[in-house]
């Protein structure tokens, strides 16, 4: 086959290059063709340059250039010469110069295109995926897949300049409890049984340091079977970090570093030093959530204290019942409408809320009070509950006319949180108060620390790791672990960046006694512990050093820093959101001369669910 070398690429020439004779190779991105001559448009993944052939001059490549459709694979050999001026597009890097053709060579051509690349509105997503190798030739999903090669690149830098070791981990496992399903893997040798792909390496990062590394990271393939949202993949990468001798602080500080190192290196961004902190109650608290925004403020306001001022019965039931009253005040809000009022309540249900209460802060009492009212400042929904100490609800909420409150009443203080909070999120959202600027994007970071280190498993009656079962608890909890499992707070703390969860992490329990009593409260027995985590208790009775550590989500991170809010957007070649690859066709069934090997027959649940066997032909 005739070829011609590259020797420059399509980012590659500028005005001092005129005069140069150069070959390109790429793709021809767009054609247009002007009074018989024709601008070729070649790609390549540094860049595109203007090709143009000249009619008068070379009428047969101006025939063959007429045949040039988007995405043939082309090498064009020309002079490069200044484009004349009116002509020169300072929106290129390449826009002084255009080439002018001698020859072009058809690579490869290209069938008539599904969607063209580049488009300004993105495709469906399906379509997308089927065909992400077109997908991935757009300028915009190859900065991000460059992006998150530089992520990585200087996250390895970063690590290695602290001296940690980068180390691999197996990925065929003995199962890792991190709370999702595994995906199992078939042993042929071994009928019956299975390997565990890893939910993450948790376990087998723990043991290195049991081997003495003491400060290892990998950037890690986790699988975990759930069901696939934004930014949630059935299988997704983690910066995984373990340190030995290390306290929560040092595992902070350390996260703050590389966090500051890839953000300077990858984006050019400054970040603090020192990431702010909050504990998880006051996060809940003033936030209604775990992974607060903290772009924008609105903060959850305690509305308790005027709860007896006023004549609501639905509030004062929930504070009877010991639980809480909270208000949320939306600046400029009173113009919302019931319909939207209603779709906010929307949101606050999902939570468990029983309603939405509001209320308006008027522009103007004196005016707007119908003629048979007195005046009152507030209006609407509850507001006749609240008439007379209206002014001091308004002043001590700090709200102000033309405001809407939002309030959410509850026996269970946790749902009037949680509902309101979900509010705030979606007012965050829907009327853009992070400030959704691309050109200066903003990001906050924040700690929550102090998580409650169990859960109530109301369905299996049974108390629940909150993070994972190696967790350390605090060290005052010791004493009251089993006697009061919910108040005990556990050494763990998230990592939050403009309200996703970003990281999380731990310091872990050393001691192989410690870790069998929190085994006992999340409801193994003895034998099943010794079963499932006897390798790791095992190492620990030989010096284990205390130790902790954290797991970034890297498809997560590199979201976040591109501006997106789904990790697909990120990962060449993802899943959609039913854990399906449109492109190959994954899952699919296999050869049953495959499963004969595996001892394995398919045995699929009847709607009635009786089981049937329907073994594959
Ligand atoms: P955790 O389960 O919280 O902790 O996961 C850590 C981080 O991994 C990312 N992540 C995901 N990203 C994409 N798709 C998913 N399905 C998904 N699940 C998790 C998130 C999350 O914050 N072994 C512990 C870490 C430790 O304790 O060191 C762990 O895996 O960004
Ligand atoms: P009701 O008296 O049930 O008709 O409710 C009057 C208003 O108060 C409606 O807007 C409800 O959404 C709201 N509401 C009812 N119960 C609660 C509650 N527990 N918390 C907040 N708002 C509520």
């Amino acid at each position: 086959m005739e070829t011609m070398k590259r020797t420059v690429t399509c980012g590659g020439l500028r005005g001092t290059d005129a005069g140069k004779i150069v070959v390109l190779n790429g793709w021809v991105h767009r054609r247009r063709d002007h009074g018989g001559i024709s601008f070729i448009n070649l790609r390549d993944r540094w860049g595109i340059t203007q090709v143009v052939v000249d009619p008068v001059r070379k009428p047969e490549l101006a025939a063959a250039a007429a045949e040039l459709r988007n995405e043939y694979c082309v090498a064009v050999e020309g002079a490069v010469r200044p484009r004349p001026s009116g002509m020169v597009n300072p929106e290129m890097v390449t826009g002084e110069i255009e080439v002018d053709a001698e020859r072009i060579l058809v690579l490869n051509k290209s069938a008539a295109l599904p969607f063209q690349i580049d488009e300004e509105t993105r495709a469906n997503e399906d379509l997308r995926l089927t065909y992400r190798y077109l997908d991935l030739r757009s300028a915009a999903m190859q900065k991000r897949i460059r992006m998150r090669h530089e992520t990585a690149f200087a996250v390895r830098e970063w690590m290695t300049s602290q001296d940690f070791y980068e180390i691999e981990t197996p990925t065929f496992i003995k199962s890792t409890p991190e709370g999702a399903r595994d995906y199992l893997v078939p042993s042929r040798l071994y009928p019956g049984k299975f390997y565990a792909l890893p939910q993450s390496p948790q376990l087998y990062k723990q043991l290195l340091m049991a081997a003495g590394f003491e400060k290892y990271f990998q950037i890690a393939r986790c699988y975990r079977d759930e069901d696939a949202r934004g930014d949630r993949q059935p299988e997704f990468t983690q910066i995984d970090i373990e340190m030995s001798f290390a306290g929560r602080d040092d595992i902070l500080s350390m996260t703050e570093g590389l966090m500051g190192h890839v953000f300077k290196k990858v984006l050019g961004v400054q970040l603090p030093a020192r990431f702010r902190r909050l504990s998880y109650e006051e996060a809940q608290e003033r936030y209604g959530t775990d992974k607060p925004d903290l772009r924008f403020g609105m903060e959850l306001e305690d509305f308790g204290p005027y709860v007896e001022k006023g004549t609501f019965q639905a509030f004062k039931d929930a504070v009877a019942a010991g639980g809480a009253v909270k208000a949320l005040v939306f600046k400029g809000g009173a113009s919302f409408s019931r319909k939207q009022i209603e779709e906010l309540e929307g949101a606050a249900k999902v939570y468990k809320a029983k309603g939405l209460a509001w209320m308006k802060v008027r522009e103007n009492p004196a005016r707007d009070a119908q003629a048979d009212e007195t005046p009152s400042p507030l209006e609407g929904g509850v507001a006749k509950f609240f008439g007379v100490n209206a002014a001091e609800i308004i002043s001590g909420l700090g709200a102000g006319a033309g405001d809407l409150v939002l309030m959410v009443a509850d026996a269970k203080r946790s749902v009037a949180n949680t509902a309101l909070g979900a509010v705030r999120s979606k007012l965050g959202r829907d009327l853009g108060l992070a400030g959704h600027d691309p050109s200066s994007p903003r990001f906050e970071f924040v700690w929550i620390v102090d998580f409650p280190m169990f859960e109530w498993n109301g369905e299996e009656g049974r108390w629940e790791a909150a993070h994972h079962l190696f967790t350390w608890p605090q060290e005052q909890y010791h004493a009251v672990l089993e006697s009061d499992p919910g108040q005990v707070k556990g050494d763990l703390y998230d990592l939050v960046l403009n309200g996703y969860e970003l990281a999380s992490g731990s310091i872990r329990v050393h001691d192989p006694e410690l870790q069998k009593r929190i085994f006992k409260i999340a409801g193994f027995s003895e034998e099943e512990a010794e079963r499932r985590f006897g390798f790791l208790t095992g190492a620990f009775t030989y010096g284990a050093p205390p130790h902790g550590g954290i797991a970034p989500g890297l498809d997560r991170l590199v979201m976040l820093m591109a501006g997106e809010s789904s990790i697909k957007e990120v990962i060449a070649f993802p899943k959609n959101s039913f854990a399906v690859n449109p492109m190959d066709g994954s899952p699919s069934e296999v050869d049953s001369r495959q499963l004969d090997e595996l001892n394995i027959g398919i045995v699929k649940k009847e709607q009635g669910g009786n089981l049937q066997d329907e073994r594959l032909p």
